[in-house]
């Protein structure tokens, strides 16, 4: 296939990329580097994908229309995966503007460049977060319109229109909610990295609330092997959970690291966030049978290895802003 990837400077953009050329796919990626967290660990993901034979990139904005409107004249494209966007669930209140313009607006802007130039198969990184305090074990059936942040309202969003091109032009279109992703260089702003590098620093660890929350920690390689099995298919249109279906409370991921990196936690707790959803927690049934996915790598085990990462890169990491 050829494959057109948003967001490839991105944690889980740059790994599909990575998956989708080892299979023998051709990549072309998007990204504009923007500074919504530290661009220095974007430059490093695309230097680390800089000699991947099948994997071309440009700097380019989802928003540019007459950008994309070139790159789609020049290129078939087989697939389009839209990872691109902006991805902080309690960032998302100080400048909801950007948020709608990439994950709706540029969700537009590809799918009718899809209707124009004949691409039939469109997958969107769509997020948990559009269940909000919905009851667990969340399923794609239950009600998600009643998101708890601007970013999740964007993500809902992205998925409906996605339904009016497939209702419209039947334009095969996945949507996948993934559940906070995690993993070697993975987000400055997300919990996970956030947690090692203060654990390995010894600065203080801010907890939001007691800690007891519980989130469905789902692998970076896992998610993009989910990814590249929905680029591969025409499902109509649909929405599939990824998530691993173990949620661990945040107090135990910080044992974790603790383990792993021998090093104490000092633990801060701030207010709870209420932005962000309790507990998350995946059915997955319907990845199992529409995509043959479920998770493989434990959280134990994926904590494992993003301190290990953290450890050898951590001469230019500890210096990224949080
Ligand atoms: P990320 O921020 O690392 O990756 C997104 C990439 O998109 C970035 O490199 C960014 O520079 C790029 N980008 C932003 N706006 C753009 C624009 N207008 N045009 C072109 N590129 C632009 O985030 P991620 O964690 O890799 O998430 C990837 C996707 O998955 C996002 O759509 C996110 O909302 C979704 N998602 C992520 C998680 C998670 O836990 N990481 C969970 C659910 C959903
Ligand atoms: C993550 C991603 O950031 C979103 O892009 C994604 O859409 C979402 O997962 C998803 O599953 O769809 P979130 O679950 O908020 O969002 O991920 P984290 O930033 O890792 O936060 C997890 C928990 O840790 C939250 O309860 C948060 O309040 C808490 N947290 C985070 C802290 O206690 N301290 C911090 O410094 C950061």
């Amino acid at each position: 296939m050829n494959v057109l990837v948003t967001g490839c400077a991105g944690f889980i953009g740059s790994a599909v990329c990575r998956l989708l050329t080892e299979q023998g796919d051709t990549v072309f990626g998007i990204d504009t580097l923007n500074d919504a967290y530290d661009p220095r660990i974007k430059q490093s993901r695309m230097d680390g994908l800089r000699d991947v034979s099948g994997f071309t990139w440009h700097q380019m904005d989802v928003t540019d229309r007459s950008g994309l409107t070139s790159l789609f004249g020049s290129q078939k494209f087989d697939s389009v995966v839209n990872m691109a966007a902006r991805a902080g669930v309690r960032q998302s209140t100080a400048d909801p503007w950007s948020y709608f313009e990439t994950n709706v607006t540029g969700t537009l802007n590809l799918l009718e460049l899809c209707r124009t130039s004949s691409v039939n198969r469109f997958v969107l990184a769509s997020s948990s977060s559009v269940y909000g305090d919905a009851p667990v074990p969340f399923s794609e059936n239950a009600k998600s319109d009643r998101p708890l942040s601007p970013y999740a309202a964007s993500k809902k969003a992205a998925e409906v229109l996605c339904h009016s091109y497939f209702h419209n032009y039947s334009i095969n279109a996945t949507c996948l909610r993934f559940f906070t992703v995690f993993g070697p260089a993975g987000r400055p702003d997300m919990s996970m990295f956030r947690f090692i590098r203060w654990i390995c620093e010894g600065d203080e660890v801010q907890v939001y609330g007691d800690g007891r929350q519980q989130r469905d920690f789902t692998y970076v390689d896992d998610v993009a092997q989910g990814v590249v099995e929905a680029a591969r298919r025409d499902l109509g249109y649909e929405i599939i959970n990824l998530g691993s279906d173990r949620p661990v409370e945040l107090l135990s991921v910080i044992r974790r690291i603790e383990e792993r990196s021998g090093r104490s936690a000092r633990i801060v707790h701030t207010a709870p966030n209420p932005l962000d959803s309790v507990t998350t927690h995946a059915d997955v049934t319907k990845a199992r049978e529409l995509l043959n996915w479920r998770a493989s790598i434990s959280v134990e085990e994926g904590i494992d290895r993003a301190v290990d990462w953290y450890l050898d890169n951590s001469s230019w990491a500890r210096d990224l802003a949080l």
